[in-house]
């Protein structure tokens, strides 16, 4: 199996893995996220011989999760660049993939799973669509995708840092970070039927682990905001007084998990 990312404006840009922080910055994102998607996934009694596909799994531990949940079954684990995956369980298959245009890497699933990739993928809206025929009838899917809307009204400076991150990774990657508020509704006009959904927030001033996802990011892709000129130095000395006065707390954003279930039954 090859190696070499595929080429794609993802992994070309500040969050490609091979920025020498993304390891680490990815390791800020499992902290946070994973008590979020596990408790997403509750609802969902996977049998031990389930089949299930992690889509751009980034560093792993969503699919070795559910590689120990299903030891009879199979998961299937994708990213385009598969070099922080490790072959870690024998019911673990580690495939390089595009979501955007290759197809499904098996037979229709018992369980799909998708987490902070959506919204970098502009084809977003049209790979839900696509993903129905991907989930077995009766089987389920767990979207979840970041949402950047509690930053563009804050009152404090965190506002400027988070537009010119996404604004950066808007014009790098073709992310989208409003998409979590279309996901649930993409995801009924896909022809699922929504299960769950939840919306997590995400602080900063706590020292907690929104705090680290978000500072780890900031000083990974800081050199490419101040480059582009879409944060300016006052701005960025405005944020980092903020952040570091005691007793500053603010909501930046918040993940959006959808759980749907394809419905029984031939289309
Ligand atoms: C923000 S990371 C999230 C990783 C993981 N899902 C998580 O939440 O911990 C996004 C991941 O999507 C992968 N990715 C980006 N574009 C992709 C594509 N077109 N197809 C599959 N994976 C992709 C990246 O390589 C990266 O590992």
């Amino acid at each position: 199996m090859s190696n070499t990312p595929l080429e794609t404006g993802y992994n070309s840009g500040v969050l490609g893995h091979g920025v020498p922080s993304e390891r680490e910055r990815l390791g800020t994102v499992e902290r946070l996220l994973d008590p979020i998607t596990l408790a997403a996934l509750a609802p969902v009694a996977l049998e031990p011989t389930a089949r299930c596909l992690e889509l751009g799994g980034g560093s792993g531990s969503i699919a070795y999760h559910l590689a120990e949940l299903v030891p009879d079954g199979e998961v299937v684990v994708t990213d385009v660049d598969t070099s922080f995956l490790e072959q870690r369980f024998p019911n673990l298959r580690i495939v390089q993939h595009d979501l955007r245009r290759d197809p499904c890497p098996g037979e229709p699933f018992d369980l799909v799973h998708c987490r902070a990739v959506l919204e970098h993928l502009p084809q977003r809206r049209e790979l839900v669509h696509s993903l129905r025929s991907w989930v077995r009838p009766g089987g389920h899917i767990l979207l979840e995708c970041y949402d950047t809307a509690a930053a563009a009204v804050t009152p404090y400076p965190l506002r400027a840092m988070v537009d010119a991150l996404s604004r950066l990774m808007a014009q790098q990657i073709g992310t989208d970070l409003t998409f979590a508020r279309r996901l649930p509704l993409a995801v009924t006009d896909s022809g699922f039927v929504t299960v769950d959904v939840s919306r997590h927030p995400f602080t900063i001033g706590d020292g907690g682990p929104g705090e680290a996802m978000l500072l780890t990011s900031i000083r990974q892709v800081l050199p490419a905001l101040l480059e582009s000129e879409l944060l300016g130095p006052a701005e960025l000395g405005a944020f980092t007084e903020w952040v570091g006065t005691p007793g500053n707390l603010d909501v930046y954003s918040h993940l959006c998990s959808v759980l749907a279930r394809r419905p029984d039954g031939p289309d």
